[in-house]
């Protein structure tokens, strides 16, 4: 090896040490940020299925990846008369379903769990609760610190965290407590009046920053990598506007349908269960100004503006900027699956959307004029997740006397799910004599070259939660604009003599009610 050799990097580029340097400093702060706070994490919904599929799983998995604090505590709660080996044998047995991987470390981990049922709306209950989260403090030297997690549904939110002031369990820094924090999950509220009524309830024994509103999305890797994409490269960032996007299309397609979960969809419909939240957060993310520091509340502050700039439909020709549709019977992977209206629970006659395509514009200077297309459904053809970013065609083609009008435009796509990729498309020359265009795609697997741990998104909810990271969380203000925006749409669909005659349906297995020709002339 000559001198000159040593000095190069894998890359065989002589010039990037310094860059070589910083891989080395970031390899080694990339392990899971263990948070320093001993805590109990008290669970209301223990016998529920987010405990058992997602709550329990995820602290396991913490626990044997050296992510919990060295001394904690998980009291589950609910109204079953478990004892507390109930509650551990049915968590042994959630956590193995599961298939979490290595269970070696069950046998220490189940010591933490304990359990208390309550009573949720009697007093009492929370006093005796109180009693039992002392006594864990002692045993467990969990100093008062608890994170209480609401795993139940919406209409017990209010209830429960009521109670929980009513018996001094909310304060910080009294009654033997550390700090408080209370976890929610989607739907704050089912339009904005509901949530700012949700709001004031959590607020009268709660202070905004002991409030964490969980969106899981924001805690999928590939989401969070958004912002690192954006923001942590160059040569995006100028080219990340009006003069050069043509237009931008943020998808969430499933291929299940509503499970058991009817009574709540029937009530929610994709606009409440789907826009609200994950596709809000998605567009925040694409579409927000940078902020001058990775720190919760500058980027909280950024993805407010994006809210604030979001121009209202038309009322009166919201047709044009919104579809519409509910699954039909078809197929899923080779199955028959029925309809929508054929699921347990469902109205047979029920107008509940189960698909809503819609064409949304931020009036700021940066996105002025550029449509931005959100779509989601169930019981689509494939399940995918992603943001595509088409660019404008080139201004002027040299091309044209060879090739004709067309060169296919540039496109960025980031894959979040299942695909986690990042994919840009771009024109070559067709090698040999004949002078021909070609797309080709540049295309980065997101778990290329990486061997280390990864989080689930709960895990990283929970992590963020224990170590008093609101990054990944709602904020009040964004969850009051992003339903300013939502609520007048819904009531228009929802309120109108004939709900249903907007309601176009769509076969289970097919990418939803447009034909490919009306869905370009949407996009058009
Ligand atoms: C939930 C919705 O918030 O997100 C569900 O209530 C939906 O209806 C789910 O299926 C999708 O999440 P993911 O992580 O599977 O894309």
């Amino acid at each position: 090896m000559d001198r000159g050799d040593k000095n190069r990097n894998q890359e065989g580029d002589i010039f990037a040490k310094g860059h070589a340097r910083d891989l080395g400093v970031r390899a080694q702060a990339c392990v899971i940020d263990t948070p320093v706070d001993p805590c109990t994490v008290v669970i209301f919904g223990a016998s529920g299925d987010l405990t058992a599929r997602k709550l329990v799983p995820s602290l396991y998995n913490l626990y044997r990846n050296h992510g919990l604090p060295n001394r904690f505590a998980v009291v589950g709660c609910s109204r079953k008369t478990w004892t507390r080996e109930d509650f551990q044998d049915a968590m042994e047995r959630a956590v193995k379903e599961v298939e979490v991987g290595d269970t070696s470390k069950w046998s220490e981990f189940v010591r933490a769990l304990a359990y208390q049922p309550v009573t949720y709306d009697s007093l009492p209950s929370y006093e005796k609760l109180a009693t039992v989260l002392r006594e864990t403090d002692e045993n467990h030297k969990t100093e008062g610190n608890r994170v209480y997690y609401l795993a139940l549904p919406p209409s017990l939110y209010q209830t429960v965290a009521e109670m929980l002031g009513q018996a001094g369990l909310s304060v910080e820094g009294e009654n033997g407590n550390g700090w408080s924090r209370i976890v929610i999950e989607k739907p704050f509220g089912r339009d904005l009046e509901t949530a700012v009524e949700l709001n004031q309830t959590l607020h009268k024994s709660f202070k905004e920053h002991q409030i964490y509103r969980i969106d899981h999305y924001l805690a999928k890797e590939t989401v969070q990598n958004v912002l690192v994409f954006r923001f942590g490269n160059a040569i995006f960032e100028p080219l990340w506007n009006r003069s050069y996007i043509d237009h931008v299309r943020i998808i969430a397609a499933e291929t299940i349908g509503v499970e058991h979960r009817a009574g709540y969809y029937e009530e929610a419909g994709v606009l409440r269960d789907m826009f609200q939240n994950h596709m809000m957060q998605l567009l925040a993310l694409t579409a927000m100004d940078p902020p001058s520091l990775f720190e919760a509340e500058r980027v909280r502050d950024e993805k407010l503006e994006v809210f604030q700039a979001l121009r209202p439909l038309n009322l009166d020709k919201i047709d044009e900027d919104l579809i519409l549709g509910q699954y039909g019977p078809g197929r899923i992977g080779g199955e028959k699956v029925p309809g929508y209206r054929e699921e347990p629970r469902v109205s047979s006659d029920s107008v509940t959307p189960t698909f809503a395509l819609m064409r949304v514009f931020l009036d700021n200077w940066r996105w002025q004029g550029v449509p931005f297309y959100l779509m989601s459904g169930k019981r689509l053809a494939r399940k995918s997740t992603e943001i595509v970013i088409q660019f404008k065609q080139v201004p002027h083609s040299m091309f044209r006397p060879v090739l004709g009008e067309h060169i296919a435009v540039n496109r960025l796509t980031l894959g979040i799910q299942p695909d986690e990729k990042i994919k840009l498309t771009f024109q070559t020359k067709n090698p040999g004599a004949t002078f021909c265009l070609r797309s080709v795609t540049m295309d980065f697997d997101y778990h290329e070259n990486y061997a280390g741990p990864r989080l689930d998104a709960y895990e990283k909810c929970l992590l963020d939660c224990m170590q008093g990271d609101h990054m990944l969380f709602w904020r009040q203000d964004a969850v009051e604009l992003s339903w300013s925006f939502l609520t007048p749409i819904i009531d228009q669909c929802e309120q109108c003599p004939d709900p249903g005659k907007r309601l176009r349906f769509y076969a289970s297995g097919s990418w939803g009610p447009l034909s490919s020709d009306e869905l370009e002339q949407f996009i058009s």
